[in-house]
């Protein structure tokens, strides 16, 4: 149909005839002279018809003046020197001057115009419309452009790609499962894979050292902006490893992907922190480490102090009184402070103390709080030394049990550090090791995994480590980029009995350990050699490469955030006589579940 891309025509082409085909991006009639910017994948070229001595050349001005937006059309011409050149677009030194126009097919009225900004909504609705923008096509080729060079970077090096099942069995990731009815077993159902975890672990006990998969998850979870239900991993999983091996061996690869893909090159060797000095300096397990600040504890300065918040907490056994300077923050109005107090109150904070200093060398008369009168001078004093701050600098104060006061904190630097501007250009990846194996569920009154239950102790002896399991530390790890955890992984257990004595801990009994498990118990019992992986979040990545917050920018089809598609109109009712083919009746709303 065609012989050139719209986006690709340009100077070598003048004096020639090409035919294009594409969208009608804009179309002018200036009054005799139409001019219309043709769009395909490759970008737009400027087509214009105009007067001329040539037969039909009438019809081409009024076929040009009725092109309306998003028309498909078949456009043949003559590329010409552009007078006024266009430095914003590839093509932009030459256009098309049309010899036919052919309407392959008029488009209706739009429901939204591609060059304003429109809501999501709209745009998810009419996705074939929205993904035709540039901008979007840009991002999504950012993806297929990492998903190239990752499989690219693998098989050259040996890696193997194989396939495990999405019809399965429950694989605990932390989130609900989908649940797929089977028809010849009624009353029965499949799961689909959280992750491949126990595939590709059974793979290693098969002897596939090196297996990689691009793998669809799908977890029922609370969606947001870096969450979907469905979304993809470069899953990886290797024999005879340790931590180190894993994390060498994928750290050249995230290297490799940035610098080819966007041109990134980043550190030579990524920093590595514990689990336990991320939260103590950045109240996070994925620290930002674009953004300067870090807390720092003051409960040894305040537990004698009259401000009975801090005092107990700084007594507290599991207390934190947390302190952090927030560079220039004296200009932050009431209004402001408040706001900053309701972001924090979001992550469970009862409150948010602060004081500005308004002139340093005017101690406690150049200090503006609440607080202050609670504190006396050598508090004061202790507190503003310790932190580092200046004049102009403000000091917010988080008092909670160490976990919350981490968490809100944490989450107040963050939005600080964005208010404030102090968001660094860059990248900084990070590995966060050393992570707590398990955390206490007060609500379940049991301990759960951290990472999954697969994950291996660093403590090799069951004894001890049902003897010490509040503090057991894990063999997990995540690859943190800019704030966002990419990827996590581990090195996993290969014994059944200390797998056994994990679910044990984790208050999975053994019928159910044998139920849910037994053929991962079994499999270890043959010769399971030592292994370990991980798992990127494709999405994750590519959005960070196109830099963008959403991850549904780089998914062509995503969910909204209350989970459904808008284009097709998934979840939908299912009519009772397929339902009953599954062995499925739906219970009504309003009647408790039995
Ligand atoms: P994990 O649960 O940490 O590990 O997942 C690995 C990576 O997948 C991405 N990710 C998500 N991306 C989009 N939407 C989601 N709902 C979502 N959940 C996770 C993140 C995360 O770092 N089986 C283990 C891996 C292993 O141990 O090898 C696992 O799935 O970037
Ligand atoms: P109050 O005496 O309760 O009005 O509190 C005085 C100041 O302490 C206010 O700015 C509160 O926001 C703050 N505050 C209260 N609880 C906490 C807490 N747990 N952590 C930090 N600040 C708090």
């Amino acid at each position: 149909m065609r012989t050139h891309f719209c986006g690709l025509v340009d100077e070598a082409l003048i004096g020639q005839t090409v035919t294009l085909c594409g969208w009608a991006d804009v179309a002018r009639d200036l009054g005799g002279v139409c001019f219309i910017d043709l769009r395909d994948h490759e970008g737009i070229v400027q087509i214009v018809a105009e007067p001329s001595d040539a037969e039909g050349n009438a019809e081409v001005i009024a076929a040009a003046s009725k092109v309306g937006y998003e028309d498909c059309l078949r456009i043949t011409g003559v590329v010409r020197a552009r007078h006024a050149v266009n430095e914003k677009i590839a093509t932009g030194r030459v256009e098309v001057v049309a010899t036919t126009i052919e309407v392959l097919n008029k488009a209706d009225p739009l429901p939204f115009h591609a060059h304003e900004n429109a809501g999501e909504d709209i745009r998810l609705r009419y996705r074939y419309l929205d993904l035709r923008r540039p901008q979007m096509q840009k991002m999504m080729r950012t993806r297929i452009k990492l998903v190239a060079a990752l499989r690219r970077y693998l098989d050259g090096r040996g890696f193997q790609d194989i396939e495990t099942p999405i019809l399965t069995k429950a694989t605990p990731e932390g989130a609900r499962d989908f649940l797929v009815p089977a028809r010849m077993h009624p009353g029965e159902f499949y799961a689909l894979p959280q992750s491949p975890q126990l595939f590709k672990q059974i793979l290693m006990m098969a002897g596939f050292d090196r297996y990689y998969q691009i793998a669809r998850c799908f977890r029922d979870e609370a969606l947001r902006a870096d969450r979907q239900l469905e979304f993809t991993q470069l899953d990886m999983e290797f024999a005879w490893v340790t931590e180190r091996d894993v994390q060498d061996m994928v750290e050249e690869m995230i290297r490799s992907v940035f610098r080819e893909v966007i041109g990134v090159e980043l550190a030579a060797e990524f920093p590595r922190m514990t689990y336990a000095e991320a939260m103590r300096r950045f109240g996070s397990d994925k620290p930002d480490l674009r953004i300067a600040m870090e807390f720092t504890d003051v409960a040894e300065l305040v537990k004698n102090c009259e401000f009975k918040v801090f005092t107990d907490w700084a007594n507290h056994a599991d207390g934190r009184v947390i302190a952090l300077r927030a560079p220039g923050g004296a200009q932050f109005s009431r209004k402001q402070i408040d706001e900053l107090a309701a972001h924090a109150a979001k992550y469970g904070a009862k409150g948010l103390a602060w004081m500005k200093i308004e002139d340093a060398a005017k101690g406690r008369e150049g200090i503006s709080s609440p607080i202050a009168k609670f504190l006396d001078d050598a508090t004061l004093s202790a507190i503003v030394e310790a932190t580092g701050a200046t004049t102009g600098d403000a000091i917010f104060f988080g008092a909670a049990t160490y976990k919350l006061a981490s968490d809100f904190m944490g989450a107040l630097r963050l939005k600080l550090g964005r208010d404030l501007g102090l968001v660094q250009d860059g990248w900084k990846p990070l590995w966060v090791t050393d992570f707590p194996m398990f955390e206490w569920d007060e609500e379940e009154g049991r301990f759960v995994a951290l990472h999954h239950p697969f994950t291996a102790p660093k403590i090799d002896d069951e004894g001890d480590l049902r003897a010490n399991a509040a503090t057991a530390v894990s063999r997990g790890y995540d690859m943190v980029l800019n704030g966002n955890e990419i990827g996590g992984g581990s090195i996993r257990i290969h014994r059944s009995s200390m797998q056994s004595a994990v679910f044990d801990l984790l208050g999975i009994g053994r019928e159910e350990a044998e139920a849910k498990f037994g053929f991962l118990l079994e499999a270890l019992r043959y010769g399971a050699p030592p292994h370990g992986g991980i798992a990127f979040g494709i999405d994750r990545i590519a959005a960070l490469m196109a830099g963008t917050e959403s991850i549904r920018d780089v998914i062509p089809f995503p969910k909204t955030t209350s989970a459904q598609c808008l284009m097709t109109g998934a979840p939908s009712p299912i009519p009772d006589a397929q339902l009953a083919e599954v062995h499925v009746r739906v219970r009504e709303k309003d009647q408790p579940a039995s």
